[in-house]
């Protein structure tokens, strides 16, 4: 079968009528919803979502209202046409890469806001962070009406989170949570990792190997769970310009503290650290 090129639009109408030629046709529709700087993070999840659907979407948007006053907005990296050749060499039928004034009237009246779920972990910090978060991909699940949408496990806060707006407002997708790829010594990749200095990623995986020591600990029953995280919170915080933001083990798909463990339960230790004013995240899932 010859595969027709890739189509790149920047216009709402036009990437609604590619895809509902896709799906007159009988074909499903995966979507890789991302901010662009592809890696291969993204790249698993384009491949995912080729394993499930027969055409995939994928978006390249640096949504403005995710991001606080003080973060990267401005100086987030955008290779524009690295990332088309990247999606094109993977197969994908349509990228959507539109300008912010096709997504945002600018005097939006209603707003989706994420409620308790992002009152914790990465939403303390970065407040309105989800709710940004949760209106675009409300957005682009509306515009692309997909069969299904595949997400990272590197942010897997984001992933319940959104899991719970498509729950709560029946939206007939389905979610897929991909894991997350990681650099040959255990750090997540990430389109941030670029603004480290050669010092903070020679330490940038020590969170990694943080999370892997702490669920040996929940693995073992969980005695002494906490004082594991504070003794290993302090470990991070003595590396220089290395500060904690949070180590905490929780329970999907609320994301709510748990420091009790139980057997034959899922636990996810996530974790958060600033390497100067780079923020590193990741998570483990464990079953114990
Ligand atoms: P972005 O950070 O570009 O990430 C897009 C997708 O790639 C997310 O689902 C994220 O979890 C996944 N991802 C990032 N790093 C990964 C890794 N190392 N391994 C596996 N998957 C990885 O997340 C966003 O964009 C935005 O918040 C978005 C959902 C697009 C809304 O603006």
């Amino acid at each position: 079968m010859i595969k027709s090129s890739i189509q790149v639009t920047h216009n709402i109408l036009e990437v609604r009528k590619a895809i509902q030629g896709l799906r007159n046709e009988g074909l499903r529709v995966g979507f890789v919803p991302t901010m662009g700087a592809l890696h291969e993070g993204h790249i698993s999840l384009i491949k995912k979502a080729k394993e499930l659907a027969e055409e995939v979407v994928v978006s390249i948007f640096v949504n403005p209202a995710q991001f606080g006053p003080n973060e990267d907005y401005a100086s987030y990296p955008r290779p524009f046409q690295k990332d088309l050749d990247l999606c094109e060499e993977q197969g994908v039928s349509i990228v959507f890469h539109p300008e912010v004034s096709e997504m945002y009237s600018g005097e939006e009246i209603i707003k989706i806001q994420a409620g308790a779920m992002a009152e914790t972990l990465c939403g303390r910090s970065r407040p309105g962070h989800f709710d940004g978060v949760l209106q675009v991909v409300n957005k682009l699940f509306n515009i692309t009406r997909p069969d299904l949408v595949v997400f990272g496990q590197k942010d897997i806060q984001q992933f319940f989170i959104i899991k719970e707006m498509v729950e709560e407002f029946k939206m007939d997708i389905d979610l897929v949570m991909a894991p997350t790829k990681r650099e040959p010594d255990g750090l997540a990749i990430s389109s941030r990792n670029i603004y480290l200095t050669e010092s903070q990623r020679k330490n940038a995986n020590k969170l990694y190997e943080v999370l892997g020591a702490v669920s040996e600990v929940i693995k073992n029953g969980g005695n002494g769970l906490q004082e594991a995280i504070n003794m290993h919170v302090a470990e991070l915080n003595n590396i220089t310009d290395f500060k904690t933001d949070y180590i905490s083990c929780v329970e999907p798909p609320k994301m709510q503290h748990s420091s009790e463990i139980l057997e034959g339960r899922t636990y996810i230790i996530v974790g958060a650290v600033y390497a100067g004013q780079t923020r590193l995240i990741d998570n483990l899932i464990i079953h114990t």
